[in-house]
């Protein structure tokens, strides 16, 4: 079997094998958040056969533009098939890597994840995940998801 090669930085590492089941993570800029939030996608789609994860950012182009390379590059050994117009990744075990923006909720509603990252968090209405995303994690017996990026929330406005 093709080996990933992934690499952690210490709070990286921290953050990973934590089995807190909701993460925020709250950190400065190009501290590496959304490089952790790509291996965490990768490695749950890769647990969860034929199972879907979403990475969600606020809008769908700045998903693709922060993430859509980042994952075509770390996952290569284990792609199976990529489709930049709906910005999904297939990999060999059939699970899906969906790229979301959060300005479009329609596109997410009535679907089962294994797996969620919200990026740029503080950029997004809270009803996202409220409504939509938590209910979408609610009937998997292991499910995590990381709401990365609050430290805007947390530092400007209170939560
Ligand atoms: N474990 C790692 N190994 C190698 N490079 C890393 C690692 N983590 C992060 N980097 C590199 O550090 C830089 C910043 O990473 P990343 O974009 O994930 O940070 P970020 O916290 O999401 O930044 P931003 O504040 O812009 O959202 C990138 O060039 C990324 O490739
Ligand atoms: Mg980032």
């Amino acid at each position: 079997m093709t080996e990933l090669n992934i690499q952690l930085l210490d709070w990286q590492k921290q953050v990973w094998s934590d089995d807190t089941r909701f993460k925020i993570v709250a950190a400065g800029r190009r501290t590496g958040k959304s490089r952790l939030a790509a291996w965490m996608l990768i490695v749950n789609a890769l647990q969860a056969d034929k199972g879907h994860v979403f990475y969600v950012a606020p809008t769908q182009g700045q998903a693709r533009d922060i993430m859509w390379q980042t994952l075509l590059e770390l996952a290569h050994p284990i792609v199976s098939s990529s489709h930049i117009n709906n910005l999904q990744i297939k990999l060999v075990n059939g699970a899906t890597i969906s790229l979301k923006g959060a300005d479009r909720p329609e596109t997410m509603r009535g679907v089962s994840l294994k797996f969620l990252v919200m990026d740029e968090y503080a950029d997004m209405k809270p009803e996202v995940f409220e409504q939509i995303l938590r209910p979408a994690l609610a009937d998997q017996k292991v499910v995590h998801c990381s709401l990365v990026h609050l430290w805007d929330v947390i530092t400007l406005r209170p939560v």
